[in-house]
């Protein structure tokens, strides 16, 4: 990834973060690696061949974003949902094989890899199921609908020999990327604190999707889509908003904490589960029989910072991730910096004699002995620099995830978010909801693999 700087520099006499001293902005576009353009287009005996399981919400855009890579080629597509039958052919606009069981494309000889974006109660089965058929998959987070469900994964990975990708598409973002490694060079000191706040105020984005007309028994495989989750009889709304509900989603921590841990993770150099997180939330709106509360704040113990995760589904609000160390801050996203970061730096001093409550002798000779040894002389003081890193306008983080996955299929190149790394996510995302649910501080027990209260 190259950067460009652009023409704007300004200077700002105060600036948030900085205390005294001049603060001048810098802005920095990053340019991302041209994606998938290969010296030469690859031979025809190089292309890859891949088959999708479900075209739901995300299914829906990964299979535009895949079809558009070079080298890549969907010949396949498997959903339970005739009107998502007819968007897969829509979006392939080429004759593709069409199904309802995903077995079919698993004994595809000539089909290398699997996309899944299937809800979450599917994932498991489906992942064990790809990688015993030698196919290598890419699905979508959180990679595991229960605790449980991470190390089998695992160890079916290892065992054939299969490249797992998860689908939270933070590490492939140039973003990311750029920050992890500002980070790593301490260019805010020691992070000792992240922030991550979100909201919504809309029923869509509380999960109330438009349930389409023509849903029905006789358009959906009701009992398979169900899969291993409780027999129910067949229900719109929990076939259209199932993440609201516990049988097939996490709610808030699965569907939107996980982005922010998989971000953490990665930027942090996150290799394990968080030792402990406490949970508080509610339900204060959306009475619709769900299961998950719609406001929800959790605060994770790593062993060398703290984490705190707020979203709410009431009320509007831009998302921001703010990574806090003792030389300044990295803020990711907000009003100023949507599609960027901005990192304000701070010298951690002090900038003012510090004597509270001192007689005003003492306090006056102590303030002048301050002042003479840590005065900058006119003319010396130097600007502080913020600086501003953005996303060129077009830039979208899931082709690169795509892109990377497609590279790992053909040259065995370990994934960029791999099961180990999934499932560190996972596994935060699920101490989320067992403290909320057992109003508990969630403890992971590493030894037992499990999760304990405390
Ligand atoms: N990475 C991201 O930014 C992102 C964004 C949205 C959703 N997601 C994830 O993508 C996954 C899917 O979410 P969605 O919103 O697209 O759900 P969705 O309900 O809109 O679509 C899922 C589709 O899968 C089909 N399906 C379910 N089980 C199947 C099976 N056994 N065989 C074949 N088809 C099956 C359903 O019929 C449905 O059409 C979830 O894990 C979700 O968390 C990720």
């Amino acid at each position: 990834m190259g950067q460009k700087r652009i023409t704007r520099r300004s200077f700002m006499g105060k600036a948030a973060g900085v205390t005294g001293g001049m603060m001048a902005a810098r802005s920095i576009m990053l340019e991302a690696t041209p994606i998938g353009l290969p010296a030469h287009p690859p031979a025809p005996s190089d292309t890859i061949r891949f088959g999708i399981i479900g075209v739901g919400m995300r299914g829906g855009g990964l299979l535009p974003a895949a079809i558009k890579l070079p080298g890549v080629e969907c010949v396949a597509a498997c959903e339970l949902y005739t009107s998502r039958q007819e968007l897969a052919k829509q979006i392939v606009g080429k004759p593709i094989q069409i199904t309802e069981r995903y077995q079919d494309l698993l004994d595809r000889k000539d089909i290398d890899c699997i996309l899944a974006p299937v809800p979450d109660h599917w994932h498991e089965r489906i992942v064990l199921d790809c990688c015993k058929a030698g196919k290598d998959v890419y699905v979508e987070k959180p990679m595991t609908h229960e605790v449980q469900q991470g190390f089998p994964i695992i160890d079916a990975a290892k065992k054939y020999n299969r490249i797992v990708q998860v689908g939270s598409q933070e590490p492939s973002s140039m973003l990311y990327t750029k920050a992890r490694e500002l980070m790593q060079q301490g260019v805010i000191g020691d992070v000792c604190l992240v922030e991550s706040t979100m909201g919504r105020n809309s029923p869509c984005g509380a999960w109330r999707y438009a349930i389409p007309p023509n849903l029905s028994p006789q358009t959906l495989n009701w009992t398979t889509w169900l899969g291993s989750a409780p027999k129910r009889p067949f229900s719109k709304e929990r076939f259209t908003r199932w993440r609201c509900w516990e049988d097939y989603g996490e709610g808030i921590s699965g569907d939107l904490f996980i982005h922010s841990l998989t971000g953490i993770h990665y930027a942090m150099d996150v290799q394990a589960p968080p030792k402990r997180a406490a949970t508080m939330g509610g339900l204060f709106r959306w009475h619709d029989g769900r299961d998950f509360p719609d406001v929800m704040t959790t605060v994770y113990d790593y062993p060398n910072f703290r984490a705190m995760l707020r979203v709410t589904l009431n009320t509007s609000e831009s998302e921001v991730y703010r990574f806090m160390g003792t030389h300044g801050i990295l803020e990711m996203g907000g009003i100023e910096n949507p599609r960027g970061f901005t990192i304000m730096p701070q010298d951690g001093k002090n900038h003012n004699p510090c004597a509270p409550a001192w007689p005003s002798e003492m306090e006056a000779a102590y303030s002048k002995k301050w002042h003479a040894e840590h005065d900058t002389p006119p003319g010396e003081a130097k600007a502080i620099e913020s600086v501003s890193y953005y996303a060129p306008p077009d830039y979208d983080s899931t082709s690169e995830h795509l892109w990377n996955f497609f590279q790992s299929v053909r040259t065995r190149r370990p994934s960029i978010e791999g099961p180990e790394f999934g499932n560190n996510a996972a596994i935060a995302c699920h101490m989320a909801n067992y403290a909320y649910f057992h109003n508990a501080i969630a403890v992971w027990d590493h030894e037992a693999r499990k999760l304990t209260s405390a």
